[in-house]
């Protein structure tokens, strides 16, 4: 449990996670219905980036920091993709942000400002400290309610939420490396059965490409019948040491998901680009057209480790 957002905040891999997060939740808007959103691993909700964590890696500054400045960056001075455009608008009418981005937004603060009066969160943080100040911001919503326990395991008692609609954010700190995918799947496993229609979001770190294979692998087999997954990658996918990129993969994805990410995802590999060009995908791994069964995508078997 050494892990902390705080560090992290706004970077690349947050911009991805978190512009399609909202792109969910607009999916979800859709429909008059109240949903809820259960965040398993939801850290402390908000972050400042001058602060003693975020300001000494100064990651945001390659992540958020680019969209908002493309001119720091040098890229061209094309609009951003209206779904890009209304994530940072939601993100600088925080209060913090009046004078310019000074705090980065969690997931779970991004999703209670995207939801509705009737919408509800469930968010699960296992860490003490992180769980007590997300108790703290969300202390006057009554729509937010913060479980300091594990995420995994919580979802057993979660799901199905009252509401029967909604969306799963899984989002660990993979602090067990490959192990954690194992638990990501038991606990999906389990969830599915559950709340086969939900929708899951999981992000998951790209440091060397091998290490993720089997995890997107086991996702084509796991019975639902829509598993979108969507890249982002600023650096070469081969090496260990470091966070390359990221992803998100979006189990029973709303119809036209993928259509709702491709600008956006293109235009974050424009700005985010760091020493060679960002790459992005954006591909089913498990489709159903028209009627037929379920079809897994074919993915290259999982490379020999150097
Ligand atoms: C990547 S951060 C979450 C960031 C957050 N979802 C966001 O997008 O703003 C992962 C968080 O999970 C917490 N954590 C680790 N293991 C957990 C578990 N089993 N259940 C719940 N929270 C856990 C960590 O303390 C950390 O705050």
């Amino acid at each position: 449990m050494n892990y902390r957002h705080a560090y992290h905040a706004g970077n690349f891999a947050d911009v991805l996670k978190h512009a399609v997060l909202l792109a969910l939740i607009e999916a979800l808007k859709h429909k008059p219905a109240p949903f809820c959103v259960v965040d398993t691993h939801a850290g402390s909700g908000c972050y400042a980036l001058d602060g003693s964590e975020a300001g000494k890696t100064g990651e945001y500054k390659d992540g958020i920091a680019r969209l908002l400045f493309p001119d720091l960056v040098g890229t061209s001075h094309e609009p951003l993709p209206p779904l890009l455009r209304r994530w940072l608008d939601a993100i600088l009418a925080l209060p913090g942000n009046e004078q310019g981005l000074k705090v980065y937004p969690g997931s779970p603060l991004q999703a209670a400002q995207a939801m509705r009066d009737t919408d509800s969160a469930q968010l699960c943080e296992l860490h003490p400290e992180e769980a007590v100040r997300l108790r703290e911001l969300f202390h006057h919503d009554a729509r937010v309610h913060v479980h300091a326990r594990n995420g995994y395991e919580a979802l057993k008692a979660l799901l199905p939420p009252r509401e029967k609609r909604g969306l799963v954010l899984i989002d660990p700190p993979y602090e067990a490396q490959e192990a954690e995918y194992r638990l990501i799947e038991q606990a999906l496993k389990e969830a599915l059965q559950r709340w086969p229609g939900g929708i899951y979001a999981i992000w998951y770190p790209i440091k060397r490409r091998s290490q993720v294979q089997p995890f997107l692998r086991w996702l084509t087999h796991c019975g639902a019948k829509r598993v979108l997954r969507a890249e982002l990658l600023v650096h070469g996918d081969d090496s260990p040491l470091r966070l390359n990129g990221s992803g998100m993969a979006i189990v029973n994805a709303p119809w036209q998901l993928d259509e709702t990410l491709r600008e956006p995802l293109r235009a974050m590999a424009r700005l985010l680009t760091q020493e060679r060009p960002a790459e992005w995908k954006l591909d089913w791994l498990v489709t159903e057209s028209n009627g037929a069964p379920a079809k897994p995508a074919r993915l290259p078997p999982t490379p020999r480790r150097r």
